[in-house]
């Protein structure tokens, strides 16, 4: 496998920092929870929720979409459920990627029948290109093309979560 850097860790860092600082503003005051979907968000997660300067409970989501492991086919499976009671708090769903926004739509419209106060969307990266759905993602980091990037979360087979940096994975 060939491994192309495409986002490095200063710009992975740099929109961390000011969608942390967004949050903080926008929240303030607010009850908020920050749900990690698992397994690829763990890593953006970790960062954004030190950059965020007040207090936040933290809980997370495993997900699975039926089909092939490249494509995500709009039907989300729950492997293991958020542990904590959501009522009445505002609850923001924080993603490595949106590819086609199906996922996302999927546990927008789940979490939306919790009775959250409200239901928002971070992602530190997005493939505008590649949208199946119409989404609202409420905190967008960094476009990138529709390519298959692995780290920063992201695997390939399982592998490459752990990677500081976005890189694009091609077959040598
Ligand atoms: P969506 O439902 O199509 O938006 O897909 C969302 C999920 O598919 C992302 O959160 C990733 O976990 C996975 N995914 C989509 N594109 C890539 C990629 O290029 N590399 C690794 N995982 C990807
Ligand atoms: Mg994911």
């Amino acid at each position: 496998m060939k491994l192309e850097v495409l986002v490095t860790k200063e710009q992975l860092e740099a929109k961390t920092a000011e969608l942390g600082k967004k949050i903080t503003k926008d929240y303030k005051g607010k009850e908020l929870v920050l749900v990690g979907v698992l397994k690829g968000g763990f890593i953006f997660l970790a960062d954004l929720a030190r950059k965020i300067d007040m207090e936040v409970m933290i809980d997370f989501i495993s997900v699975s979409s039926y089909g092939n492991s490249t494509e995500s086919s709009g039907v989300v499976r729950i492997l293991k459920d958020i542990d904590s009671d959501i009522t009445g708090k505002h609850v923001l769903l924080v993603e490595d990627l949106i590819d086609t926004g199906l996922t996302l739509k999927y546990l927008k419209e789940l979490f939306n029948t919790k009775g959250c106060a409200s239901v928002k969307l971070a992602a530190i990266m997005d493939k505008p290109d590649r949208r199946k759905v119409d989404l609202q993602v409420d905190y967008v980091g960094i476009e990138i093309p529709d390519e298959f990037v692995v780290g920063y979360g992201l695997d390939y087979a399982g592998k490459y979560r752990n990677l500081p940096e976005v890189y694009i994975i091609r077959e040598t």
